[in-house]
């Protein structure tokens, strides 16, 4: 790359990246000083049930300090921009929709956090499982994840959760799915992309997906998701491109073939499962691939990848109904990839995420 080009790269970069960082940090303010407030009135209202009871004996790690969390930040966009700048994917476009559209987004996330302020006070989780929806799919599923509205079931969660999820990671959620690239750009070179098949489970709202579109527009590529509503905002948001399919289905028992797939991703799903259903999944990740596949994961830190991150680690399930997120801590991946025939090739982490890469032998 010329220096010409180079700078023209760094500056549309910036372009497009600060902004969205600057946006959803904002949002991220805004909550802290909603919450604030809330607090405030609680306690001038004398609620002892909801007033924060600080835990004694707290042994869990110190939180890390916003210096060091901006810093690795930081760090991320710089391995996301040299990425580009190596070829390894062009300048990305994260398609979060127009003004109008993000704004209304905005509206979806704001007007939600009352009730997800009740949710999380009263420790209620469990609004989405009702007659019309028990049964319908696994109890496990039916919960209030991060105490939202509708659980994963519905439109208007559908339509806030990239909103919730970039502001939650101060707009990096992005560029920490894009680190899934690389891994599968090492196993795609010099093949014919017509000709390979990428699944990507747990799809949710098609992002990751639009960024593998970005990086092989002709690659046929599989989106799947136990939601409906997430999913048909995946095919709207994947609108633009051809080759691809998105269904509902469960992750532990994918509607493919055996060793159908070059490569299986599954991008901040793993760490909502249930242990069983992890299992269950990786099962199903092993047997679609082919051999020679990859399975590549991209989800949380877990606890002592980053001995610094282990507090925010620990702290984080208090304030998002996470209900599995302690035992994804402490899962070993290795072992249970290892026991479905697929070989651990390496892990990076990706500032409060980690990239775990696995083969299934050739
Ligand atoms: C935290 S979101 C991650 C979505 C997306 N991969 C991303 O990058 O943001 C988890 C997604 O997993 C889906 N999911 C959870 N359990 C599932 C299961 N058993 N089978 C299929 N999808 C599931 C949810 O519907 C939701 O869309």
């Amino acid at each position: 790359m010329s220096a010409l080009a180079r700078l023209a790269t760094r500056v549309a970069y910036g372009a497009t990246q600060l902004p969205r960082l600057a946006w959803y940090a904002g949002h991220g303010y805004a909550v802290q000083r909603l919450a604030a407030r809330a607090r405030r009135r609680e306690a001038a209202d004398e609620t002892p049930a909801r007033q924060e009871t600080p835990r004694s004996g707290d042994n869990r790690a110190p939180v890390l300090s916003n210096q060091r969390l901006y810093g690795d930040m930081a760090e991320l966009l710089a391995r996301d921009l040299a990425h580009v700048e190596t070829g390894l994917y062009p300048l990305p476009a994260d398609h979060d929709g127009s003004l109008p559209t993000l704004i209304r987004r905005s509206r979806l996330f704001f007007a939600d956090l009352p009730d997800i302020h009740r949710r999380r006070t009263e420790g209620r989780h469990d609004e989405v499982l009702d007659e019309t929806t028990r049964g319908t799919r696994p109890d496990y599923y039916l919960q209030n994840f991060h105490f939202q509205s509708g659980g994963w079931l519905t439109e208007d969660s559908a339509q806030r959760y990239d909103t919730q999820v970039e502001v939650l990671f101060k707009g990096t959620a992005n560029a920490m799915r894009r680190m899934a690239l690389p891994e599968l750009a090492e196993i795609f070179k010099g093949r014919d992309q017509r000709k390979l098949r990428l699944t990507d489970i747990g799809c949710g709202t098609g992002r990751f997906l639009d960024f593998v579109k970005q990086a092989w527009p002709r690659l046929p590529v599989t989106g799947i998701d136990l939601s409906e509503a997430y999913i048909k905002h995946a095919r709207r948001h994947l609108r633009r491109w051809s080759r691809v399919a998105a269904l509902v289905a469960k992750a532990e028992s994918l509607p493919l073939p055996d060793a159908s797939q070059d490569a299986v991703t599954c991008i901040f799903t793993m760490h909502e499962l249930p242990p069983k259903v992890r299992r269950e999944m990786i099962a199903e990740a092993a047997r679609v691939l082919k051999s020679g596949g990859r399975l590549v994961i991209v989800d949380s830190l877990q606890r002592r990848d980053v001995p610094d991150y282990d507090g925010l680690l620990e702290r984080f399930p208090q304030n998002y109904h996470e209900p599995y997120y302690e035992s994804y801590l402490d899962e070993d991946f290795v072992q249970i990839a290892k026991a479905n025939g697929l070989a651990h090739v390496r892990e990076e982490p990706a500032f409060v995420s980690k990239v775990m890469v696995f083969d299934k032998s050739a």
